[in-house]
């Protein structure tokens, strides 16, 4: 399923997040971002009186229209925030300058914020909600495939916090638990995602698949390899988002606030992560192709993620939790959608364990690893021996 040359053609679909009062639905298909002014409406009653929008710059401007449009004709009050999205802009400074604007629109408790925009925007606004007057309802507009299956879903808002020159950013290591009141996937607003960016949005996809056995969708992996090769169609895009939401969904369901320990908790969804947050953390990294191009600039959160797969699976396969069969398998499936085999520029392997140790989710320097097990199924290993930590990490040197 490689990037889409339209998305236009099938119906939307509705994947429930069962929470309690908590609970909303994430929309997915083509046009769904015309109905934001009546599912604000529905949620929030006629006390909503004011949304702000707040809009990734690179987001074409006829989709914050449309979101505008449907605001108004709902008889809010718009205003805007248009943000350029990079990791360095999910900082203190930029979620100041939003309370600030909230502030000074006098935005009430039951006014609205709108987020559209990709993973950043989604973060960084959400979190904004999630503090201004202790939490005001906010709406996720994800308009990139990551976002689309991954951020926008679950509550998670967070920024990241600089440490200074030489230590690079710890990713998300401020923020929030808050669900949106709704999410609106607009199939339509991927037209114009550079392939790149599509790509990265499949490594979270694979992830999911490598869970999807734990969390009710145990053929999602073969789907997903058998639709790798084709031009992806709008009835596959929404089949992929649609079911990479609803195992998101299954998962935050179950938990929340990732408290549960062990098998079928949020955690497994760091699948890859401990590994990727901390190659995207390190200055300097960059992605290698297996046929040994080097992708240009910063790497990107999915690429990182694809590499954290391949360090997971290569920990997996030395400590005997998956084949080396099903790690092939994974590493082709990555290969096909031209996600980086290896990093170059990466410190020395204690560099990278430390950074490892310094993920928020470990606790006092200890390290937790989520591992693949084959067929679908991943599961949480505490303090797994420190070798195979270095072995995995020097496996995707460059
Ligand atoms: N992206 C990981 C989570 O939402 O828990």
């Amino acid at each position: 399923m490689q990037p889409p040359s339209t998305t236009s053609s099938a119906g939307p679909s509705s994947v429930r997040v069962e929470l309690g009062p908590r609970s909303y639905s994430a929309e997915v298909g083509p046009g769904v971002l015309a109905a934001i002014g009546g599912r604000v409406r529905d949620s929030l009653g006629n006390r909503c009186r004011k949304a702000l929008l707040v809009i990734d710059q690179a987001v074409p401007g006829k989709f914050a229209d449309l979101a505008e449009s449907s605001l108004r004709e709902s008889g809010l009050e718009v205003a805007r925030a248009t943000l350029h999205a990079s990791e360095h802009e999910k900082s203190l400074h930029s979620f100041g300058a939003l309370l600030q604007q909230l502030a000074g629109l006098r935005l009430e408790r039951r006014d609205v914020l709108v987020a559209l925009g990709g993973g950043v925007i989604g973060d960084l606004a959400g979190f904004a909600a999630a503090s201004y007057r202790r939490g005001i309802p906010f709406v996720q507009c994800p308009t990139t495939l990551l976002s689309m299956v991954d951020a926008s879903v679950g509550g998670k808002t967070a920024i990241n916090i600089d440490l200074g020159p030489g230590s690079g950013l710890v990713k998300n290591m401020a923020g929030a638990f808050h669900q949106p009141i709704a999410v609106l996937a607009d199939t339509l607003t991927l037209e114009s995602l550079e392939p790149r960016q599509y790509r990265c949005g499949m490594a979270e996809c694979i992830k999911h698949a490598m869970i999807g056995a734990d969390f009710q969708d145990p053929s999602l992996l073969d789907w997903t390899r058998r639709h790798a090769s084709s031009p992806a169609q709008s009835a596959e895009i929404s089949e992929l988002i649609t079911r990479n939401v609803a195992i998101k969904a299954r998962v935050v369901a179950g938990d929340e606030r990732e408290e549960r320990e062990g098998a079928g908790g949020r955690a497994l969804l760091n699948l890859g992560h401990t590994f990727g947050h901390a190659i995207e953390a390190l200055p300097g990294a960059q992605g290698v192709l297996a046929g040994g191009q080097t992708l240009p600039g910063e790497i990107q959160h999915g690429e990182a993620v694809a590499l954290g797969l391949r360090a997971a699976l290569a920990a997996a396969v030395r400590l005997g939790s998956a084949s080396q069969e099903y790690g092939a398998l994974i590493n082709s499936l990555l290969d096909s959608f031209s996600l980086p085999a290896r990093a170059s520029g990466l410190p020395e392997t204690g560099a990278v364990v430390d950074r490892m140790r310094h993920d928020k989710k470990n606790l006092a320097g200890s390290l937790r690893l989520i591992l693949p097990c084959g067929q679908g199924r991943a599961t949480v290993v505490e303090n797994p021996p420190e070798q195979a930590v270095r072995d995995a990490i020097d496996s995707i040197r460059a």
